[in-house]
C-alpha cells in the first residue's frame, strides 16, 4: 500500500490534564496501555489515520519538566494542547503556558495547527469548551488554525472529531 505521510505532533498541557490518556486512546486497541502513570520527561507514541502516521511527543506537564517542551517546537508540525476543564484554579496557569508557547521564536511565525481538548468533560463541575476557550482567550489566536473539542479521555469521547480536524489541516 501507499506509505502514509509522517507528521510530528507535540502533545502539551499541564500535568494531570489527560494528555497520555488521550494519546493512549488514539492508539489501536491492542497497543493501548492499561495503566497510565504521570509522564517523566516525555514519551514518543504513534497512531495513524487513513493517510497519516502521527508521531507524538507526549510531554510531561509537570512544572519541573515544562522547560523540555521548547526543544521540540522546531520539528513540531501540529500541536495538541490538553486542558483539564475541571481545574478552574489552574486555568490561568494553562493560559500562561499557552501564551509562552505562542510567543516562542520557533512557534510564533509558524502556521502550525493547534487542536485543543477541553478534557474531563465527564466531571460534574467541568467548564464547557466555550468557557475554556474564553478563559484561554483563544479568539486572540489569529495566525494559526485552531480548534477546540470537549473530550472525555477515559471513554475516548470527542477525540475522533479532534483528530479528523487535525487530519484535514495537514492533508
Ligand atoms: P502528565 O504526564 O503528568 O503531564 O499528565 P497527563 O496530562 O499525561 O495526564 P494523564 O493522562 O496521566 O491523566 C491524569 C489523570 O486524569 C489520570 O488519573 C487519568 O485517568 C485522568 N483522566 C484523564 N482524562 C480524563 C477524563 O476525560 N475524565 C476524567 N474523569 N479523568 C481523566
Ligand atoms: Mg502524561
Amino acid at each position: 500500500g501507499l506509505k502514509k505521510k509522517e507528521v510530528h505532533v507535540l502533545c502539551l498541557g499541564l500535568d494531570n490534564s489527560g494528555k497520555t490518556t488521550i494519546i493512549n486512546k488514539l492508539k489501536p486497541a491492542n497497543a493501548q496501555a492499561q495503566d497510565i502513570v504521570p509522564t517523566i520527561g516525555f514519551s514518543i507514541e504513534k497512531f495513524k489515520t487513513s493517510s497519516l502516521s502521527f508521531t507524538v511527543f507526549d510531554m510531561s506537564g509537570q512544572g519541573r519538566y515544562r522547560n523540555l517542551w521548547e526543544h521540540y517546537y522546531k520539528e513540531g508540525q501540529a500541536i495538541i494542547f490538553v486542558i483539564d476543564s475541571s481545574d478552574k484554579l489552574r486555568m490561568v496557569v494553562a493560559k500562561e503556558e499557552l501564551e509562552t508557547l505562542l510567543n516562542h521564536a520557533d512557534i510564533k511565525h509558524k502556521r502550525i495547527p493547534i487542536l485543543f481538548f477541553a478534557n474531563k468533560m465527564d466531571l460534574r463541575d467541568s467548564l464547557s469548551s466555550v468557557k475554556v476557550s474564553q478563559m484561554l482567550c483563544l479568539e486572540n489566536i489569529k495566525d494559526k488554525p485552531w480548534h477546540i473539542c470537549a473530550s472525555d479521555g477515559l471513554k475516548g469521547e470527542g477525540l475522533q472529531e479532534g483528530v479528523d480536524w487535525l487530519h484535514d489541516q495537514i492533508q
